[in-house]
């Protein structure tokens, strides 16, 4: 089915989503949702992609959820339709997500960047969660991962008083990997994802899901289920081929990608 909210392309092997509601500085409404899932979704099931770029425009990655869509709604109607539980299926995607947001990420749009597997910031990037001024709180994970990103104190504060923060804060406190200049924002997720995706993909899968569990499990499990991932890593024929590769001063010719 065709899309109408996002703009769905292929750089080499990068599945590259730009949301399109400029309008609407990117607002996710329900539309929205289930269009990025199913892209998302789509590229994780094509063997030709080996990443994932999410981004917006220079104004808005995503300035939240669709306030005009849930103004109306009744508590009974969010819960039987478990408001805003499809995204779960974004954080299923089992191949890397970047996030390469420009401008306002704000409230689900914030959240939207802290569900990829890491953000890159362009210098104008503004992450918030302000829903406590519109009288509810974050609803898209925003008040769990952005505590573990950035800390109980700051996630606190940003949620209790809607303050924005500016991607110098974002990356001094760990929300976002780096800061490149809003006009480069694009090509460097781009080449970022290019780099990802040239490399073994079962490797690239299987490191995915170990950073991941850092976020699920203890440290001794998760240490330990990082021990056992890399032992099964000896079966892939990548594996031989990258050590043999440095050994003989050439790159790499990973089969699995
Ligand atoms: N939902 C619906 N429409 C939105 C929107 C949103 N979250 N954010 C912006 N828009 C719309 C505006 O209503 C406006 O539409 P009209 O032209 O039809 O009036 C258009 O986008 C442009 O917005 P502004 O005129 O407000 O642009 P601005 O440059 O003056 O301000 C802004 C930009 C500071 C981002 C401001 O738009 C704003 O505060 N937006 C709302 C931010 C917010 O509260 N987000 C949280 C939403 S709730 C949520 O996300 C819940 C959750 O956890 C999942």
């Amino acid at each position: 089915m065709a899309y109408e909210t996002i703009l769905v392309e292929t750089r080499g092997r990068v599945g590259l989503i730009t949301l399109d509601r400029p309008k609407a500085l990117n607002a996710l409404n329900a539309q929205v949702q289930d269009e990025i899932v199913r892209a998302a979704k789509a590229f994780d099931e094509n063997a030709k992609i080996g990443a994932i770029v999410i981004t917006g425009s220079e104004k808005a990655f995503a300035a939240g959820a669709d306030i005009k869509e849930m103004q109306p709604k009744t508590y009974i109607e969010t819960y039987m339709e478990d408001m805003f539980s499809d995204w779960d299926a974004l954080t299923r995607v089992r191949k890397p997500i970047i996030a390469a947001v420009a401008g306002y990420a704000l409230g689900g749009g914030c959240e939207l960047a802290m569900m990829c597997d890491f953000i890159i910031a362009a210098d104008n990037a503004r992450f918030g969660q302000p829903e406590i001024t519109i009288g509810v709180m974050p609803g898209m994970g925003g008040s769990q991962r952005l505590t573990r990103f950035v800390g109980k104190s700051k996630a606190m504060e940003m949620c209790l008083t809607g303050r924005m923060m500016d991607a110098e804060e974002a990356e001094r406190s760990g929300l976002v990997s780096r800061i490149v200049p809003a006009g480069e924002l694009l090509e460097e997720a781009l080449k970022v994802a290019g780099k990802i995706a040239e490399f073994s993909m079962p490797a690239v899968m299987m490191t995915k899901e170990a950073v991941n569990r850092a976020y699920e499990t203890t440290l001794s499990e998760g240490v330990r289920f990082e021990r056992r991932v890399f032992h099964a890593m000896f079966a892939l024929d990548d594996q031989k081929e990258g050590m043999a590769a440095f050994s003989e001063k050439r790159t790499a010719q990973f089969k699995n990608r």
